[in-house]
């Protein structure tokens, strides 16, 4: 897979990569997913996204080749990769702060690496291909357990990790209620997470009426359509005895729709790096001294959220990439106990030649896509 500039996606032939460091594998993948934020860079969004970069940061796949420093992996063995590269050692790897390691991203203080994730996260080439260097390979990659579906391996490189995750930094108590904002991929899992987690109601709220229903026999929860609601955060105060839920998982991004104004003054005219109405429906609506989970992505700069009100309210507002591999031990137990089985999100198998067509409906929300995944073998 290969950009060519916003909304222009085609397959190529490029060199295959090789071991440029002792420590990297190349590994011949075998799934790969689209994710939302996969169309951040797809629609421009995202800056420093070059033509001729290769997207793609959630894949498993078979090590075909491995360095000379390489000691836990081997030829053959089958792997998932978590999205983020990271050397596992410097001051935030040991801290489990693995998507803001600090050796892997010349390019950035704030990001570490990702996988086929522009140049703004190092510019690393991903894995909707048939080979893909994946650097610290000791590091972030894990054998697949044999008892371990590979599509819910798949979904938990990224995905399904990351809705977790957002569920995790939402604080839940036994009981509280919670609001997700967006039902793709992100959200119905943290929707779905949040009741592995202790709480008492769940609510999730978007747009598309097919998505609120797999929130419905997905994730269990409650749905607001934000179009067919006067106000979505009175909606949710009155929901929610008056205060407004304990937590809030925020999982849309910027490019939230909902406000044409925003919209205009993100995406149109550039003047921030997206549209925060999500965020700011979802300090609006969280009660006083709740916690606002942020799982969306956003480019750095914002004019209009609603920072003073998140000042006052008392809120704790928590977000960061997903440091995925963290998540994978519960989740692998969650899995064997029955009690999730990620794949139930995917909704289309695309060959890589069809990528394009798989970017266009994910893009445009057609065909009841929620979880586009790519094989690469037949
Ligand atoms: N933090 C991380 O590590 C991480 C990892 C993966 C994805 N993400 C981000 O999470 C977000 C969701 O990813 P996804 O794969 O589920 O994407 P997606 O595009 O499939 O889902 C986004 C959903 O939000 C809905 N939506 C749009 N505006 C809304 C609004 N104002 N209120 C409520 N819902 C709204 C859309 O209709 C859509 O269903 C993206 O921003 C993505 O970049 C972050
Ligand atoms: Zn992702
Ligand atoms: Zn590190």
């Amino acid at each position: 897979m290969t950009y060519r500039g916003p909304y222009k996606i085609r397959v190529d032939s490029k060199p295959d990569p090789r071991i440029e460091h002792p420590n990297d594998a190349i590994v011949r993948v075998e799934l790969a997913a689209i994710c939302g934020s996969d169309l951040h860079l797809y629609h421009g969004m995202m800056p420093d996204t070059r033509v001729g970069h290769t997207f793609g940061h959630e894949f498993i796949g078979k090590v075909e080749e491995v360095g000379a420093s390489v000691q836990k992996l081997k030829v053959g063995d089958r792997v998932m990769v978590p999205f983020n590269i990271y050397c596992g050692s410097c001051f935030f790897c040991a801290r489990g702060l693995y998507s803001n390691c600090h050796n892997v991203n010349a390019n950035a203080t704030a990001i570490g690496g990702i996988y086929g994730y522009s140049h703004t996260t190092g510019g690393y080439d991903g894995g909707q291909a048939e080979l893909v260097r994946v650097p610290f390979a000791d590091v972030g990659p894990a054998l697949i357990p044999d008892d371990i579906h590979p599509e819910d391996a798949l979904l938990l490189t990224d995905a399904f990790s990351t809705g977790y995750f957002g569920a995790q930094l939402a604080d839940i108590d036994e009981g509280d209620s919670v609001v997700v904002f967006g039902a793709g991929p992100v959200g119905l899992a943290a929707a779905r997470s949040c009741w592995l987690m202790g709480a008492g109601r769940v609510i999730v709220v978007d747009h598309l009426d097919y998505r609120l229903r797999k929130a419905e026999t997905f994730a269990f929860a409650e749905t607001v359509h934000f179009g067919e609601v006067d106000d979505v955060v009175l909606t949710l105060k009155k929901r929610t005895d008056g205060l407004g839920p304990d937590r809030i998982v925020e999982a849309v991004g910027a490019e939230a729709d909902g406000h044409v104004l925003q919209h205009v003054t993100a995406a149109k005219l550039k003047m921030q790096g997206g549209s925060p109405i999500a965020l700011n429906w979802a300090i609006d609506s969280v009660r006083k001294g709740g916690t606002v989970s942020v799982m969306g992505a956003y480019g750095p700069l914002f004019s209009a959220v609603k920072f003073g009100d998140a000042m006052n309210k008392g809120l704790t507002l928590r977000m960061n990439q997903a440091p995925v591999k963290r998540q994978w031990p519960r989740l692998l137990e969650h899995i064997r106990a029955g009690h999730i089985a990620p794949r139930e999100l995917i909704t289309h198998r695309i060959a890589l030649e069809d990528i394009a067509e798989g970017y266009h409906l994910f893009s445009s929300k057609l065909d009841g896509i929620i979880k586009p995944i790519i094989a690469t073998v037949a």
